[in-house]
């Protein structure tokens, strides 16, 4: 870790702020919760998911998982209190959930999750979109990621961080047909142009950290696929 963000963490840590995530079961997720878990920046994060799992290693005594029913967010409302950050890094795809299911979790789940942090004093709010994103496109995936950015952008959080991935490079434990064929053949492209078209989740989850600790005025902070492999490069000191 850098000087200068060892510095960053410790000014951030001293707020005592809290948090929450949402699809921290994922792969991008348990990235997240693992670069939390190493900077300590909270002094309590709620983990909230549909499930609860087993979380190894241990993420620390600030860590607590809440299990809550997406369809009944307004039941679960106490889940998002007294959090003035908010990550998310929920989703799921097409093939998994079918059309309406899709839209029901990467755009709806979110932006209701967000509406609910809102208005309980969330200040600041983290969430992984995607690197096509454009509410305009006929592509269902790309117009609901591009509603979803439209949407959040408007409700205007005092901050709001956009992660926008091209490619996810992970061990994903399920089969994605389409991810894996999508995978291959942009294998010699990825190796060419290592931040361009591809991402760890590891980084994703790094760069959410980062971002959270950078001071600074903006409202809208937007982070293309090379801007998250920037901000991993700050936390490790390298240009
Ligand atoms: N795959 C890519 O290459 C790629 C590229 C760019 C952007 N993205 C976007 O990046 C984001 C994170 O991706 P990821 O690969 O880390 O996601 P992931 O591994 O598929 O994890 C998705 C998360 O959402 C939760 N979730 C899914 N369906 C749910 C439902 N019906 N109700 C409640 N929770 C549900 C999952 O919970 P459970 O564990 O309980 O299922 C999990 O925590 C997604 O929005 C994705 O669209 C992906």
């Amino acid at each position: 870790m850098s000087e200068e963000f060892e510095d960053k963490v410790k000014h951030y840590r001293d707020m005592g702020k809290s948090a929450f995530v949402i699809g921290y079961t994922g792969e991008c997720g348990k990235e997240l919760v693992k670069a939390l878990s190493k900077n300590r920046i909270f002094n309590k994060v709620v983990l909230i998911g549909r499930r609860k799992v087993e979380l190894n290693p241990d993420p620390g005594p600030e860590f607590e998982q809440k299990v809550i029913d997406y369809d009944k967010l307004e039941e679960y409302k106490e889940a998002f209190e007294g959090s003035q950050v908010g990550y998310c890094c929920l989703g799921t795809t097409r093939g998994k959930a079918g059309k309406e299911g899709f839209i029901k979790v990467d755009r709806d789940y979110v932006l209701k999750s967000a509406e609910i942090a809102k208005s309980n004093g969330c200040q600041h709010f983290s969430v992984v979109t995607a690197s096509t994103a454009d509410k305009n496109s006929m592509f269902l995936y790309v117009k609901t990621k591009g509603e979803v950015e439209d949407a959040l952008t408007k409700m205007a959080f005092d901050k709001l961080s956009i992660f926008k991935p091209a490619m996810l490079l992970c061990d994903r434990g399920e089969r994605r047909v389409v991810e894996r064929v999508a995978l291959t053949l942009m294998k010699p492209w990825i190796y060419m142009f290592p931040t361009k078209g591809s991402v760890p989740t590891s980084y994703v989850g790094r760069a959410m950290v980062v971002d959270t600790v950078t001071p600074g005025d903006e409202k809208l902070r937007v982070h293309n696929n090379e801007q998250i492999h920037g901000l991993v490069r700050q936390d490790e000191n390298k240009k």
